[in-house]
């Protein structure tokens, strides 16, 4: 550990149970002290943090306000076409500068006592800089260049706005690995993206969770009736649970097929073979991609999913609240040449997710479930079990293998 991370109130509390990866201790779901250092070691170490879609900024002077863990921060458009990302947090006393979601304007003029900022995060102005008649204000020696907002490093891929508190960052293309790559290039093809919407819910969970459930095929078949009944997602389906070299991304897909025989479903209780769709629409699927699955959920550690079910497409960005919940920022889209046929369908389509879709809500309930579970257990031994003991990349759905990965990422990371 160096010594500007924030220490443990006692190591020994936070010791990692004996039986490694087959287990995960629950004060890491729980823990304000754990939090406190993933903020320093994950969100603020060595990672490229989603921040926001270059659609959403698309000329100069556009701004959306977003986060790297819990921190604030703004993305903009400087007027040469440049994207920066800095602290939503004034150099002066630390007040929120920024608080629309989105917008355009030509500088960022904090409320408190007016510090104005150009685009790029530098400072243009300190009112009463040099006092009134020769008395007050800012020191003699005060230089403006070195009191502009905490600034970040920035990479954007295929329209995606990436930023990182490290200077010394690898490409998107090394970070990802070859493999995740690939299926976050089929979503991201190179056409120019549309947004059509936002989402935002605030679940009762640990942040951890929601890359937990995405990395966590298991639940999919047998949680979400929807996709079961329907033939999404199925035990049995041609399907993938990849995972990087590195552990922490993922990437789970499944190809929409036949309907599976009786030997899959009598396990599932979800399955009901006598509903049908009154409007079958809603799972129809324009094939548009260069994949083989027809669903893909990809967690881009350490806080973006990327969905593409059928022909919905989105992003999600994670953020926590403190251990015991995290926001989570939804934005979809489509793609610039859509006609109005597939805009509609798109949006029809995403009433299978979002906060009140078919499939996003049992999710969220599952996390606070389970969340629930851990706060009113005893938190120095209490575990979570995963099944088995494989890692890395497995080709069916009835897997814990790639959770088990990424907590072999995290206990590098962390030092657990
Ligand atoms: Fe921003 Fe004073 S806190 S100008």
């Amino acid at each position: 550990m160096d010594d500007a991370a924030p220490r443990l109130r006692n190591d020994t509390d936070f010791r990692w149970p004996e039986q490694g990866l087959q287990v995960i201790p629950d004060w890491i779901y729980t823990s304000e002290e754990i939090l406190n250092r993933e903020r320093e070691r994950i969100f603020k170490g060595h990672v490229w943090n989603f921040v926001g879609l270059e659609a959403e900024i698309p000329k100069a002077g556009d701004f959306k306000r977003s986060h790297i863990g819990d921190i604030g921060v703004i993305v903009s458009r400087a007027e040469d076409g440049s994207i920066h990302v800095f602290e939503n947090r004034c150099a002066h006393r630390g007040a929120e500068i920024c608080r629309r979601h989105n917008g355009s304007n030509a500088e960022f003029v904090c409320p408190y006592h007016q510090w104005t900022y150009g685009l790029d995060g530098s400072l243009k102005a300190v009112p009463f800089r040099r006092g009134v008649g020769k008395k007050g204000g800012m020191p003699g020696d005060f230089k403006m260049e070195e009191h502009g907002l905490t600034r970040l490093s920035v990479t954007t891929h295929r329209g995606v706005i990436f930023a990182s508190y490290a200077s010394d960052m690898e490409s998107i293309p090394e970070y990802l690995g070859a493999e995740v790559l690939k299926d976050f290039e089929a979503t991201f093809d190179g056409r120019k993206l549309k947004i059509l919407g936002y989402y935002r819910n605030l679940i009762p969970g640990n942040w951890k969770m929601y890359h937990e459930n995405l990395k966590d095929p298991y639940h999919a078949t047998l949680l979400h009736s929807y996709l079961v009944v329907f033939n999404l997602m199925v035990a049995g389906q041609k399907s993938t649970m990849t995972v990087d070299p590195t552990g922490r991304h993922g990437s789970m897909g499944s190809a929409k097929g036949d309907q599976v025989d009786e030997t899959d479903t009598s396990q599932m209780r979800a399955y009901r073979s006598d509903m049908r769709l009154r409007d079958p629409r809603i799972v129809d699927f324009v094939k548009e991609f260069d994949s083989p699955w027809s669903v893909t959920m990809l967690t881009i550690w350490p806080n973006m999913i990327v969905q593409r079910e059928l022909n919905t497409l989105g992003t999600r960005q994670i953020v926590p609240r403190g251990p015991n919940e995290f926001e989570l920022n939804w934005t979809m889209f489509g793609y610039e040449g859509d006609d109005e046929a597939m805009t509609r369908h798109r949006l029809r389509q995403g009433n299978l997710m979002g906060p009140s879709g078919f499939l996003g809500l049992e999710d969220n309930e599952a996390i606070k479930f389970v969340q629930d579970g851990l706060r009113h257990s005893t938190p120095e031994h209490g575990t979570l079990a995963l099944g088995g003991t494989e890692e890395g990349t497995t080709q069916h759905l009835i897997t814990e293998a790639a959770i088990r990965s990424m907590y072999r990422h995290y206990r590098g990371v962390m030092e657990l």
